[in-house]
């Protein structure tokens, strides 16, 4: 070994460290590296060929690899990506589909960050968007042009749970050639897998149920292979890549997934039931029957206080378990007001005709004792006469 100095030796301190070569880590390692060093210009030829060799983070690492094949795995995909954040997958799909002169036809209760992307950046970039009801397909077809790329929908409707006619969405896709790309995010692959029932492409928010945790951001898409690349080259392009932790976090998630889900959709079904059966509840929301879940509905549901904005606030107020969180997908109970959150921009009038009223709660039903997270929602409707908040939130 030659001798070095203490400069050399702290400048290249952790580089080459001899991994033992016989066993390999049980947890997959996170390579927080921004690029990766080449023995040879042999090598930098394979890259340059295309071949599956890592060089800059930005491009590709093994950890995002993994959590994009995982991903398509669960959905069964050919391929998939894992982005920054849901919206980095989001920006990445649309902008691989779109261009201007292009048309697409989009739900009418997409998450509100798309649409502001769909509207603020595709719009004024040359992109014709037509919102429908996904719910009726007579619509959506009438929708459909000879410049429509895509049908862009959600499987679980935010926040009114409705369930999005996918096979029949699919089949109409097919027939007038146009891509079919579900957000499903609400669902996740262990409630439904949207390319099961036609869908082109799938993504998701990694940040919700995926992680679990409420502890990273993060979000992937899958599907068709060549349909995959072309968004990966933008997100590439863009710098939407997911981080190396960001992605180790949400495959940690992911392995608990399946148990997380059933637990939260029993969970979710008895608190809708005892909600059903409350006088101080005026209507609920979740999907529970629907033939497309036949494995449980899901964590999401949502309802409405008899009343109005003031006894939705005393309701939230006095929940103690569950917390005003304005997010979705973790372990713990959580309750959001869609009016003053998620759909703040969404005008008066248009809110109202999905639903949306000043007295709904949207309740993400976390994996605590179903009888303790009844009771709470017991002791707070008990106190729903209360006074109306002082800002908004
Ligand atoms: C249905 C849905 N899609 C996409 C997103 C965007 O995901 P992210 O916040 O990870 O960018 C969200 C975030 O709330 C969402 O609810």
């Amino acid at each position: 070994m030659r001798k070095r100095s203490v400069e050399t030796k702290a400048a290249h301190a952790g580089a080459r460290f001899p991994v033992s070569p016989a066993t390999y880590p049980t947890a997959m390692p996170i390579y927080q590296t921004s690029v990766f060093t080449f023995p040879d210009l042999q090598t930098a030829e394979a890259f340059n060929r295309g071949e599956p060799v890592y060089q800059y983070s930005r491009t590709g690492h093994p950890n995002g690899d993994a959590l994009a094949a995982v991903y398509a795995d669960l959905e069964g995909g050919e391929a998939g990506l894992a982005a920054a954040s849901g919206m980095g997958a989001i920006f990445a799909v649309l902008f691989s589909l779109l261009g201007p002169g292009a048309h697409a036809v989009v739900s009418r209760e997409t998450y509100g960050t798309s649409y502001a992307s769909l509207e603020q950046d595709f719009r004024p970039w040359g992109v014709r968007v037509t919102y429908v009801d996904a719910n009726d397909p007579v619509a959506v077809e009438a929708a459909i042009e000879a410049e429509t790329r895509l049908l862009y929908v959600e499987t679980l409707a935010n926040p009114t749970l409705k369930v999005a006619p996918l096979p029949r969405l699919g089949a109409l896709c097919r027939r007038r050639d146009v891509l079919l790309v579900v957000d499903n995010t609400f669902a996740t692959p262990a409630i439904c897998r949207p390319l099961e029932h036609g869908a082109d492409l799938v993504l998701s928010s990694a940040t919700k149920f995926l992680g679990g945790h409420s502890d990273l951001m993060a979000g992937v898409a899958a599907g068709r292979a060549n349909l995959i690349e072309r968004a990966k080259a933008v997100l590439a392009r863009t710098g939407a890549t997911v981080d190396p932790f960001a992605a180790w976090l949400t495959l940690r998630g992911i392995k608990t997934l399946p148990l997380r889900m059933a637990r939260q959709s029993a969970n979710a079904a008895r608190l809708a039931a005892f909600l059903r059966s409350h006088s101080g509840v005026e209507r609920v929301y979740y999907p529970d029957g629907d033939p497309l879940l036949p494995d449980g509905a899901g964590a999401m549901l949502a309802f409405a206080v008899r009343g109005g904005l003031a006894e939705a606030n005393a309701v939230i107020e006095a929940l103690e378990l569950a917390a005003f969180v304005p997010s979705l997908g973790d372990v713990t109970t959580t309750v959001s007001h869609p009016v003053l959150t998620s759909h703040k921009h969404f005008a008066p009038g248009a809110r109202a005709a999905l639903g949306i009223t000043d007295s709904l709660i949207r309740v993400n039903a976390g994996v605590e004792s179903a009888e303790e997270i009844i009771a709470d929602f017991a002791q707070a409707l008990e106190k729903r006469g209360g006074s109306a908040p002082t800002s908004e939130a």
